[in-house]
């Protein structure tokens, strides 16, 4: 038997083998300090065995995700939403560092703009304000990833799985949650 988490990685490999571009992406929702959802696109990465997200620690969603986040992905091609609860890891920093070098060359320089101009998400004046703020980083030779670049591992805890494929119409919908090392299965009213 597949666990969930295996189920949702063949999910998504047939998703991606149809040409789905959500394939790449999810949606997270974290909430703000004022009690606001927040919720925004991300790359869904995968190292190794585990999925996995990267973000600049300037962002408010680094200090949201410790009091909690939740994941969605829908993929047209195979019809089949998922919502997951997860808790995370940091990514070993050298993993993120070798990564990073990977970048094209503006997200790079957005990376060193948070650090030394101002942290990602805050106002600024005039897109001309940040090209010149950009243009005028000193920047380290080679270029190096700055430690505020970082990485978590998504560790599921919930995961529920909604198919829309059922012919009838009845979609298929049920919730895994962990409890201890095993999967306990729920079908959902979908
Ligand atoms: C297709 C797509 C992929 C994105 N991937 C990432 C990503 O991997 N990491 C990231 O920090 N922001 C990514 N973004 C930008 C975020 O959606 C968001 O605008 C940015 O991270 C600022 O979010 P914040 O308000 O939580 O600080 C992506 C946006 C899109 C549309």
């Amino acid at each position: 038997m597949m666990s969930p988490v295996e189920q949702f990685q063949a999910d998504r490999t047939r998703a991606r083998e149809a040409g789905d571009p959500m394939a790449a992406v999810c949606v997270l929702a974290t909430v703000n300090e004022h009690g606001h959802p927040e919720a925004r696109t991300l790359i869904l990465r995968q190292v190794e065995e585990d999925l996995a997200l990267f973000m600049h620690a300037s962002s408010p969603k680094w200090q949201q995700l410790p009091h909690g986040g939740s994941i969605n992905t829908y993929w047209p091609s195979i019809e089949i939403q998922y919502r997951m609860r997860f808790t995370t890891q940091p990514i070993d920093p050298a993993v993120v560092a070798a990564s990073w070098q990977y970048r094209p060359d503006t997200p790079k320089r957005m990376d060193w703009f948070y650090d030394l101009q101002q942290p990602q998400s805050t106002t600024i004046g005039s897109r001309a304000e940040l090209e010149q703020g950009l243009n005028n980083l000193s920047l380290p030779d080679p270029i190096t990833a700055p430690t505020s670049a970082c990485g978590l591992l998504i560790k599921p805890t919930m995961l529920e799985r909604l198919d829309l494929n059922e012919l009838s119409g009845l979609h298929d919908r049920r919730r895994y949650t962990l409890t201890g090392a095993e999967w306990l299965e729920e079908v959902l009213v979908p």
